[in-house]
């Protein structure tokens, strides 16, 4: 195995876009300009991200390939890497390994209806996945339903507006309501009641494990099969690359197996 897997590649920020109190939209280009046209990825990949001596996480893609030039990273601070990048400035440096994971399989979703999930930070590689269906074309129905835990957590606000207006099904629930939300209240699970999404049909869902674990029979219930229902698994990685097994899941290495599964892959083991 080729050394150079271990060894960032360096990006600089061109833009911090802030899309809630807690996430920022980080856009890089990569340091060595021939890498960085030459640089490609799929829908659901992800990145091991790295500041010097604050450590390394894996970060998905919240952009789509079909806009080449530079790369969204979406980050909500949760510890001591995504901290540091809260910290950062335009023109700052970040280390990237990548791109890692096996993403989601556009061509089988092509002319389907597709039905989006996502709690939280799980619309980030979800927003990717959305822009990708726009951009390309040749896909079914989109709808979306996005949770969050309260109106001012909700994050990509100005891609929703975008969205809808391209004809997107765009529902917003938040867990706990504030003054001025005329809006769904309830977990996000509770949008999928009376919801009807015609054949043929695909779920992807990204979110907390608690979100997953609810959806998934709520799916099998709206006549989704399992082989239809696609989702994005968490785990704590050190090398991204199935090297190190901090990622194991049951019998399966989420970096390079996932962490894109469908039911009928979760179910095998
Ligand atoms: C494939 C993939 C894609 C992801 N994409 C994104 C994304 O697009 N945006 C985003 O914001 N996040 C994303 N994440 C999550 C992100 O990688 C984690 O939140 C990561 O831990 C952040 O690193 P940190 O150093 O900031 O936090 P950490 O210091 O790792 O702390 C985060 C939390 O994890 C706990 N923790 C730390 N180590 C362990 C451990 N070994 N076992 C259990 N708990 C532990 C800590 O107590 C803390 O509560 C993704 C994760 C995966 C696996
Ligand atoms: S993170 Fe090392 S094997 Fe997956």
């Amino acid at each position: 195995m080729s050394r150079d897997i271990y060894l960032p590649q360096m990006a600089r920020i061109e833009k911090i876009i802030p899309e809630n109190p807690q996430i920022k939209t980080f856009v890089l280009c990569f340091v060595d300009e021939d890498f960085n046209s030459s640089f490609s990825y799929e829908p659901g990949q992800f990145m091991m991200v790295s500041v010097p001596h604050c450590g390394e996480a894996p970060i998905s893609f919240s952009s789509t390939p079909t806009r080449p030039g530079n790369i969204e990273l979406s980050v909500r601070l949760a510890g001591k890497l995504t901290g540091a990048m809260h910290e950062l400035r335009l023109g700052d440096l970040v280390g990237l390994r990548g791109p890692f994971g096996t993403p989601f399989t556009m061509d089988k979703l092509s002319d389907r209806n597709l039905l989006f999930v996502a709690g939280g930070i799980g619309l980030a590689p979800l927003r990717g996945v959305i822009n990708y269906c726009l951009d390309k074309g040749g896909y079914g129905k989109i709808t979306l339903l996005y949770g969050s835990r309260a109106p001012d957590d909700i994050a990509f606000s100005a891609d929703i507006k975008l969205w809808q207006k391209k004809g997107i099904d765009c529902q917003l629930s938040v867990d706990t309501a504030a003054e001025g939300w005329n809006g769904h209240v309830g977990v996000v699970t509770t949008l999928l009641a009376g919801l009807e999404i015609e054949n043929p049909k695909s779920s992807l869902l990204c979110g907390p494990p608690i979100m997953i674990k609810f959806c998934l029979p709520e799916l099998s219930k709206m006549g989704f099969t399992d082989k239809e229902i696609i989702t994005t698994m968490e785990r704590h990685m050190k090398c991204g690359i199935g090297v190190c097994g901090h990622c194991y899941l049951d019998n399966k290495l989420v970096c390079v197996d996932g962490p894109v599964f469908d039911l009928a892959q979760l179910k095998a083991h």
